[in-house]
């Protein structure tokens, strides 16, 4: 990474006079001694944002940015530091040596080329339209005819290409322009073996694409025919070093200064619903033409904004295709809302049809947050279909277990549990096997201890502490590499302190939690002596129909029986083991009682599991039968597979 030298900084920020810095991006009025505005960060009808020139520095007193030149450049372009040093030094003409080996000033150069190729052909495409025969005849017509207005034209720098072979090859080769690069852009297709080249864009209309400062870095263009099978509708550039799809949204040039002034960004499919969003005074609009959207593109809007809402049309497979997608922004953290057009109609097409004002209440009146609207489409079709239902829930599950925030996870939990009219506890249970999947998949991220403040205390919230403070469990035992015995005897005592803790806690209509234990763990032989007797003792009593008392127990003649009860009961109110050495704020265990008993019954199995396996592949070096050695082996793949199961069931990547 090239570096810029410490006194070139210190020149830029001195240089960098905050009045004409701000200046180029709101209009600053001089009330006393300072400068005012309405804040370029927030919406705002009176100005609270102000500039002091002498300490040059900004502040807005609604929203509380602050920051010298170049602080406002990163905040106003969404920029790095280094970004906006750059765009200040060339403010301000200062040279900025930064890497000037040949390799990297080539490297630049050769971008340059391309961007300055680039800029010539989204020149030569608007003279085309604008001063050609062809595109007056033609092209103009087709603008005009999808409604779209001089002043939309010009501000998107539309163009049209010739219906030729090689009309524009010809021109930029003229003007000198290398063939490599006419090549890598995509805007001529060379053809080694006939040694000829022609055009890409012939006979259509074009729309450059800008990257977020202006320059044009690639085209897409329309075909003027309505419905053609031979030619595809439209036709792209490629990728080349300077454009790079899947970083690339359509209109953000033109809209990112709306984006922050309205913080929100509206999403579209196509390169006309954003010229007809904008030319009805929607100019928070970009598209993600066509395509997926990626993780880049959605870090760009979230420059920006962090609310998005996607606007769709009607179409339910469409729908479908693209839910995916969004559980990608809600990963990014920011909000998502939907608005559905009616059937048949996109975002250009209905703002035509029922005018700027029509829309802007259409989209108000159908807003709808994400969540609510994948679960309403699921809900459904789920309807009287238990296999769909549960599919559907664990479809909502995933999606919100994508978004980073607790509350608004809890939030979303909650609504969930209503619309599928089920058990908010199972979509925690749920939530929470994700959660812990993903947790064991990225485990070079160990888990953030978190504390939350009393008035945060959302079942979510305190189920991803949960979660987190399961697979550092985990971990924690796994990396004792000690023998799995005491692995399994801490399971067991477990166990054991949930059977005595919440003996007669319903887990489920007419089914306490110890005898949802003892029933689970009926086939299960525990191995550590004393919690062999009480799990027997216990089992004695539920037998004999009675509730297994630790009260009861402590009074048992047994000197080592009394001490262990006293001993697991009396960490009634504290934090199991894995959790509390990990200072991770976690629900009273009381309050997850179905949670927490199921959990305890797998947990123990599946270490009872390990063992056996273990115990199995101890075995082989000594059988020396062929039968028998087929018979351990096949065992041995069964637990594993039984292994896996329960892991599964937990949540736990098994390699
Ligand atoms: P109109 O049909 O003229 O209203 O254009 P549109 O921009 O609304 O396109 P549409 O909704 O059909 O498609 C959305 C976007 O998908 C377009 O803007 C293109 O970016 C992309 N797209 C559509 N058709 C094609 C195609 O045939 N090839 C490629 N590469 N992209 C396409
Ligand atoms: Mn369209």
């Amino acid at each position: 990474m090239a570096l810029i030298k410490k006194e070139v900084v210190d020149q830029i920020i001195q240089q960098a006079d905050i009045v004409e810095v701000v200046g180029d991006f709101v209009d600053l009025k001089k009330k006393g001694q300072n400068m005012w505005a309405c804040c370029p960060f927030h919406h705002e009808k009176s100005p609270s944002f102000s500039v002091a020139p002498k300490k040059g520095i900004y502040k807005c007193f609604g929203c509380g940015k602050a920051g010298n030149s170049v602080q406002f450049i990163m905040d106003v372009e969404g920029t790095s530091y280094v970004e906006a040093l750059r765009y200040l030094a060339k403010k301000y003409s200062i040279d900025i040596e930064e890497d000037q080996s040949p390799a990297a000033v080539q490297a630049q150069n050769e971008r340059d080329s391309l961007y300055i190729l680039s800029d010539f052909a989204k020149k030569y495409f608007v003279n085309a339209l604008h001063k050609n025969d062809e595109g007056q005849s033609i092209g103009m017509p087709y603008f005009k005819q999808r409604g779209l207005s001089a002043a939309t034209i010009q501000k998107f720098e539309l163009g049209y290409s010739l219906d030729s072979w090689d009309d524009f090859t010809k021109a930029a080769l003229e003007k000198g322009y290398q063939l490599k690069y006419l090549e890598e852009t995509g805007l001529t297709i060379v053809k080694q073996e006939e040694s000829k080249q022609y055009d890409r864009f012939r006979g259509r209309v074009m729309f450059p694409i800008h990257n977020v400062s202006g320059r044009t870095i690639g085209f897409g263009a329309r075909t003027l025919k309505s419905n053609d099978k031979k030619s595809p509708k439209y036709v792209n550039s490629p990728e080349s070093r300077i454009y790079h799809k899947s970083d690339v949204l359509y209109g953000m040039f033109q809209a990112k200064q709306a984006i922050r002034q309205e913080d929100e960004c509206f999403l579209v499919e196509g390169y006309l619903d954003v010229l007809s969003l904008h030319q009805g005074g929607i100019e928070n609009v970009v598209a993600s033409s066509g395509t997926s959207l990626t993780e880049n593109q959605i870090k760009l809007i979230g420059r920006y904004t962090k609310n998005i809402t996607v606007l769709y049309d009607g179409d339910p497979a469409g729908i479908k295709a693209s839910l995916r997608g969004i559980d990608l922004i809600l990963e990014g953290g920011l909000n998502v809302n939907v608005v559905l057009f009616p059937d048949g109609d996109d975002p250009d097409s209905y703002i035509r049809k029922v005018g700027d004002t029509a829309f802007r209440e259409y989209l108000k009146a159908h807003s709808q947050d994400f969540i609510s609207f994948k679960s309403e489409l699921f809900a459904k079709e789920a309807k009287d279909n238990p296999v769909k239902k549960a599919e559907a829930i664990r479809e909502m599950v995933v999606s919100i277990a994508k978004i980073p925030d607790a509350i608004k996870r809890s939030v979303f939990l909650k609504q969930c549990s209503i619309q599928f009219g089920i058990d908010e506890q199972v979509l925690i249970s749920e939530y929470n096997k994700i959660h812990l999947s993903e947790q064991k998949a990225s485990r070079n991220q160990p888990p953030q201890p978190t504390s939350y403040g009393s008035s945060f205390d959302e079942m979510a919230a305190e189920a991803e502490a949960a979660a987190a403070a399961e697979a550092a469990m985990y971990e924690e035992e796994d990396q004792q590499e000690a023998d799995q015995t005491s692995v399994l005897k801490l399971r067991e005592r477990e166990v054991i302190r949930w059977v005595l803790n919440y003996a007669d806690k319903e887990v489920d209509e007419g089914l306490t939690a110890s005898q949802f234990i003892l029933s689970e763990l009926e086939d299960i032989e525990f191995r550590t002596p004393i919690y062999k007797r009480l799990f027997e003792m216990c089992k004695l009593k539920l037998e004999q129909g009675f509730v297994p008392s630790a009260s009861e127990f402590m009074q048992h003649e047994d000197k080592e029986i009394r001490h262990e009860v006293i001993d697991l009961v009396s960490e009634k109110y504290e934090i199991s083991d894995g959790w509390a050495t990990h200072e991770i704020f976690v629900p009273h265990e009381s309050d997850l009682i179905v949670y927490g008993t199921e959990r305890e019954v797998l947990r123990l199995k599946w270490r009872n599991v390990q063992l056996m396996i273990k115990n199995h592949m101890n075995e082989l070096p000594n059988i020396h039968n062929d039968q028998e050695l087929d018979k351990c082996l096949r065992t041995i793949k069964t637990l594993k597979e039984l292994e896996k199961q329960i892991a599964d069931m937990l949540g736990i990547v098994v390699s």
